[in-house]
């Protein structure tokens, strides 16, 4: 448990902040998490908003809570640590001393700054906050992105952040990095002999990470005309995912071993860069169709304009160059208002290297683990066993299958709430360091560019399927199929 700590919410009245950030809290006080003597100082730009913050907080807790999580009395025990306070962050002015007023001049209480802002005001929040003073030694920052729209206005949100906080005080958020069964995946690696032994080009023969959504622009389409897939789902969860599953062991479970790895596999990557790009990515794009029984509109319907060519799926095929992975395509794809909501990623054995069953057996099928992280969190193994009740020696697949929420109570589960918490005890293993955030934006950044010099136009596809036909063919080429989560 973190000791007693003061999380200043800048953008408080935000959706980030209502959506995800109070109820996770709320779930932390509920389990006892936090430790008494905890304030939650949200921050409104007007006096009004944050006079009626706990009306507000209130309804956005019955609101995103799941089903029987929200009840009167726990309420009324977490709202007594809430402390709205109205202030402009970009004028220092005397509302600002309000709110050093709140935090007093403990220095042994933890202060963390939640910055759920736009970027832009990323500069002016942390200067203004140096200049009341209200920087301490046990001052943390907490960021999100989107950090910057390429690497280079990246390294200057980031730059801007570290002329306040040193790096070891700078928290950058992936929500992913937060979910239990991400974590599972460094569990299932590193505490199980049995996988490690067969984890690279040598028994594997291809690597696929999905991340498919149903939902469509959920009212930020000026946000993501401009962001688009690759900025929004690749450059930062698909590739710590990649991360997770191609790293090196660690020496210790430590935010600097784990970062080193993360950004060995990044540097490793092989670079889209010009015509490449054509052969290794397929960009998408969904118009109007089915999600289950309801008709839902295209993307330039939905964003109300004609002519964007910003893509809303992507599929990669990646290559990692070290000793490890030579010659193991990682397939890597993201859409909204695919078929199904779901995070998996299957690793897919290599066929056994002699056929030792004549004809009668039928066919052999490659082992297959299938890692799934979202909506049901659960691993199954695809193993070939001889059929049962047969005389002969029949083979067919069967499945070992593991379902966490079965063993594990996933009521409490929320990335958001483990993430702040291990901000607020200093523990930065699940964050993500500006080196890392280059790396990526690096291996990104070309793919980008090239789209825009060769204009290039997105595939389209039906809301409801799988993607574009054009990201059926990436694999086909390298006779291989997708494996659509079921
Ligand atoms: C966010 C993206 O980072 O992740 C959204 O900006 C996306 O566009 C979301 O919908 C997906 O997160 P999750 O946890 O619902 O898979």
């Amino acid at each position: 448990m973190a000791n007693p700590f003061d999380l200043v919410l800048f953008g408080g009245g935000g959706d980030l902040a209502l959506r995800k950030l109070i109820p996770a809290l709320y779930r932390a006080h509920m389990e006892g998490s936090l430790e008494e003597g905890c304030r939650i100082l949200p921050v409104c730009r007007r006096q009004e908003d944050a006079n009626q913050y706990l009306d507000t907080a209130q309804d956005a807790l019955k609101k995103h809570l799941r089903d029987g999580e929200y009840s009167e009395s726990v309420w009324k025990a977490f709202s007594q640590l809430l402390r709205p306070v109205a202030l402009d962050i970009a004028v220092p002015d005397e509302q600002w001393d309000q709110l050093a007023d709140i935090l007093g001049a403990d220095e042994e209480r933890g202060r963390l700054f939640y910055l759920a802002i736009p970027p832009a005001v990323f500069g002016p929040c942390c200067e203004n906050l140096s200049l009341k003073g209200l920087i301490n030694e046990r001052s943390r920052v907490v960021v999100e992105k989107p950090l910057g729209y390429n690497a280079q206005t990246s390294d200057e949100i980031n730059s801007k952040i570290a002329s306040y906080f040193p790096e070891k005080d700078i928290f950058r958020i992936d929500h992913y990095l937060g979910k239990e069964t991400v974590q599972n995946l460094l569990a299932l690696r590193f505490s199980n002999v049995l996988f490690e032994h067969l984890w690279d080009a040598s028994t594997i023969d291809h690597i696929q990470i999905t991340i498919a959504e149903t939902v469509g622009l959920e009212g930020r389409a000026g946000f993501y005309d401009e962001t688009g897939a690759l900025r929004d789902m690749v450059q930062n969860h698909l590739l710590q995912l990649l991360c997770l599953i191609a790293m090196e062991s660690p020496n210790r479970m430590c935010a600097k071993n784990i970062r080193a790895e993360k950004i060995k596999v990044l540097e490793a990557l092989r670079p889209l860069v010009g015509e490449s790009v054509d052969k290794n990515v397929v960009r998408g794009q969904y118009v109007a169709g089915g999600l289950g029984t309801q008709l839902v509109p295209g993307y330039l319907e939905e964003l109300e304009a004609a002519g964007s060519n910003t893509e809303t799926f992507v599929a990669i095929r990646a290559h990692i160059d070290n000793w490890r992975w030579a010659g193991v395509p990682f397939y890597l794809r993201t859409g909204k208002r695919m078929e199904k909501r779901c995070a998996e990623i299957v690793i897919q054995y290599k066929k056994v290297s002699h056929r030792v069953y004549d004809e009668s057996a039928g066919q052999i099928i490659p082992n297959r683990l299938v890692i799934r992280l979202q909506p049901e969190e659960s691993i199954k193994l695809v193993l070939m066993a001889k059929k049962m009740d047969s005389l002969t020696t029949e083979l067919q697949p069967a499945e070992l299958n593991l379902t966490l929420s079965d063993t594990y109570d996933s009521f409490r589960s929320d990335a958001y709430k483990r993430l702040m918490l291990d901000a607020a005890a200093n523990n930065s293993a699940l964050f993500i360091h500006r080196d890392e955030v280059a790396a990526a934006w690096a291996w990104v950044d070309p793919v980008i560019d090239y789209w825009r010099e060769t204009n290039n136009q997105p595939h389209l596809y039906r809301a409801g399927s799988w993607g574009p036909q054009a990201a059926n063919e990436l694999l086909d080429r390298d006779g291989r199929h997708w494996f659509n989560p079921q």
